[in-house]
């Protein structure tokens, strides 16, 4: 039986996080909370994006609540203006600028669409922002700007997206297989990521494959692969190929592919900001296809949150995560393992 009180307030802070769309910042400052901090977002001059303590340190008014002007953000309470540091570089009526007239400034990058922010005191690795090989690539039609707002706690939110047995009973209409039940999962663990992932031979195609693809009364071969790259990137790839076929990466592309990832980002302990884009190898010029794509993926995600958020209210409630465990837990439990693992050499690491 595992404690809630174990897990809250637990974040990796020396992270990259999906912060906002880009398209989100335009010519307005943007307010959003991350790991319980508050943050206001804004364009700067140069074109990138600076993310600030959204807190004036005169008196503490939301920067967010001022605009984007002079090169930086001005606060709406009494003018004073920052840049993308967060020095304050004008105080109206006066000349002289305290030294106490500044705050907190985030690193900011923008990949996938999507802005970063590192989170934590340590330098920001670039190594770590997530990169698809797929993205922007002929052959490969894009999906983007998926947000949703889930109230649970990350942690949840990784069970969800590590465990492709509640497919078969959430997503009935959408993504489920009436034969995943029965099948095996694989788990493999890697430094930083977890997979499960698992073969179905001769299987029908999902309502999903029906849509994009007249299989006539044929099988496919299908793979399901849910992969968790700690703290915050899941990647599911699906794939129905013909049947008998070696799986390679070619073959896998005479068949349906899809790659869906989602970047999870802690709000604060019962809130998750969830960004989501997909990528198709198939109907790639079809606009139709993509509405109703895109509205089944929406209705899939809103399910996940409608179980998760529940959830969330039902473990305040009664102070426990779970009374019993199953095999299909063996991926989300290795999940949340090595983010423990992960949160612990991070605060070890801050300690000494
Ligand atoms: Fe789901």
């Amino acid at each position: 039986m595992t404690e809630i009180a174990d897990y809250k307030q637990a974040f990796i802070r020396n992270n990259w996080y999906a912060a906002a769309w880009r398209r989100e910042i335009d010519t307005r400052p943007l307010a959003r909370t991350i790991l319980g901090e508050r943050l206001a977002l804004f364009p700067t001059k140069e074109g990138g994006i600076g993310a600030l303590k959204d807190q004036c340190p005169h008196r503490l008014a939301p920067l967010s609540m001022g605009e984007c002007i002079d090169g930086g953000l001005r606060c709406g309470y009494h003018g004073l203006l920052f840049n993308a540091s967060g020095a304050c570089i004008n105080v109206p009526g006066q000349d002289f600028i305290p030294t106490t007239a500044k705050v907190k400034s985030y690193p900011v990058r923008e990949r996938l669409g999507l802005v970063w922010v590192w989170m934590g005191d340590a330098e920001p690795d670039e190594s770590r922002l997530p990169s698809i090989p797929q993205h922007g690539e002929p052959g490969w039609a894009l999906l983007q700007d998926g947000y949703q707002h889930h109230a649970a706690n990350y942690r949840i939110e990784i069970e969800n997206l590590m465990d492709p047995a509640h497919t078969t009973y959430l997503h009935k209409q959408t993504i489920g297989n009436p034969a995943a039940k029965d099948v095996p999962v694989q788990v493999e663990r890697n430094e930083r990521s977890i997979s499960a992932f698992r073969w179905m031979e001769r299987t029908p195609p999902s309502p999903f494959d029906k849509q994009s693809r007249d299989f006539g009364d044929g099988l496919v071969d299908r793979m399901v692969s849910f992969s968790f790259e700690l703290p915050g990137v899941s990647f599911v790839e699906v794939c129905s190929m013909p049947t008998g076929l070696d799986k390679t990466e070619d073959n896998k592309n005479l068949g349906l592919r899809t790659l869906s990832y989602k970047f999870l980002t802690p709000e604060d302990e019962r809130h998750t900001h969830f960004f989501w884009l997909h990528l198709r190898n198939h109907r790639l010029d079809d606009t139709a296809y993509e509405q109703q794509l895109r509205a089944g993926l929406e209705k899939t995600y809103v399910e996940d949150n409608q179980v998760a958020s529940a959830i969330q209210i039902e473990q305040e409630r009664c102070g426990k995560r779970q009374f019993t465990g199953l095999k299909i837990d063996h991926a989300p439990t290795m999940a949340l393992r090595l983010l423990d693992t992960m949160i612990a050499d991070e605060q070890a690491t801050a300690v000494a």
